[in-house]
């Protein structure tokens, strides 16, 4: 709680050894407030935070054996690149010649090779970040706290840079809870995900079992797109049946879009079929997005671009169709 504020409620979370862990939400939901009570930085008004067993919640996040990269960077404004990366090192007594030779390694490994001189307002956004993972690494504490690390990059950097982040992961294995709100890089990066809401966990899973089988109309629009079916004018057809407070829901992928008058398909008796009116259609590179109009719901239907594709304008009368099992059941 900041003064009256509840920023986060019942929050419960366990994080395995080596696993990288995300925490994923819209800005507000509480992500960095829960990252700063794991890191020591606020205390929790009620709870207990647990590392190996041992509760911490008393411990000072300084005496913790941890690497944080803060959303502000939170660079020493006084000190150079050089002595910012030296600084938890000298911290943990490591001798003048070894910090040399780590600092130079982990410049290296973030491209900052030349900037070691520079004060920090002499960098870009993205180079500050930069030298802040570089900083949270550089001791090799088992412990790595992220809060939006690739937030300031641009689309370049930012996939060099989790690529990066995934290959040091790999490496040493080392217990990463992560912060971010960019569904991409959650779903790349992560072994496990909790989608937050408002201070409250929505939902802790694995990449793709959230992004196949999400458990909420939040968390199915938030993480990807999202056709909730309803509004539509006919009955949604599924193979399971239908559980109480839900709504159904498909992935604009998993929908096909062809000329009303085309063949059926051959595991047509698998599927379900509608007549729906192209409202609009974006060309996005290797993907079409078309939007699709039936009842009162625009659907959206992604199709990648192959050659001689057929196109459809907007007014077209065209023919949807899915597989039954793809239809999902979403909390309402
Ligand atoms: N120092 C503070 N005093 C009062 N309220 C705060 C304080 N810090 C955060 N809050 C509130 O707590 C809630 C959660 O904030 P938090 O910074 O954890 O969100 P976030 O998920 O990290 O958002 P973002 O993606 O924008 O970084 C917000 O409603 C915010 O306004
Ligand atoms: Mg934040």
């Amino acid at each position: 709680m900041y003064g009256a504020v509840v920023a986060v409620k019942d929050l419960s979370l366990s994080v395995r050894r080596g696993e990288f862990l995300t925490i994923l939400g819209p800005s507000g939901s509480g992500k960095t407030t829960a990252l700063m009570l794991l890191a020591g930085f606020e205390a929790p008004s009620k709870g207990d935070i647990l590392i190996s067993g041992k509760s911490v919640a008393a411990v000072p996040s300084y005496r913790r054996d941890q690497g944080i990269v803060f959303q502000s960077y939170a660079l020493f404004p006084h000190l150079t690149v050089r002595r910012n990366l030296e600084f938890p090192l000298e911290m943990r007594g490591i001798k003048v010649g070894e910090r040399e030779k780590r600092v130079d390694r982990i410049l290296d490994r973030v491209h900052l090779r030349e900037l070691g001189g520079r004060m920090p307002s002499q960098l870009s956004g993205g180079q500050q970040q930069r030298v802040a993972l570089a900083r949270a690494l550089i001791a090799d504490p088992p412990i790595l706290l992220l809060d939006e690390p690739l937030g300031a990059l641009d689309r370049n950097l930012r996939e060099q840079m989790q690529g990066e982040i995934k290959s040091l992961h790999k490496e040493f294995r080392k217990t990463t809870i992560c912060v971010t709100h960019d569904q991409e890089e959650a779903l790349t990066l992560s072994d496990r995900i909790i989608v937050m809401r408002a201070g409250r966990i929505e939902q802790t899973d694995t990449p793709e079992a959230l992004y196949d089988q999400p458990a909420t109309r939040f968390v199915a629009n938030f993480l990807g797109e999202a056709n909730i079916l309803e509004n539509l004018n006919c009955e949604v057809e599924s193979d399971a049946a239908q559980p109480s407070g839900t709504v159904a829901m498909i992935r604009p992928e998993r929908m096909c879009i062809a000329a009303q008058a085309a063949p059926k398909r051959a595991d047509a008796d698998r599927r379900q079929s509608v007549i729906g009116t192209v409202d609009d259609m974006v060309y996005a590179g290797p993907l079409r997005r078309y939007n699709v109009r039936m009842g009162e719901s625009l659907l959206i239907v992604r199709q990648h671009v192959v050659s001689g594709e057929q196109i459809f304008r907007p007014g077209d009368e065209v023919r949807l169709d899915w597989l039954r099992s793809d239809i999902r059941f979403v909390a309402a």
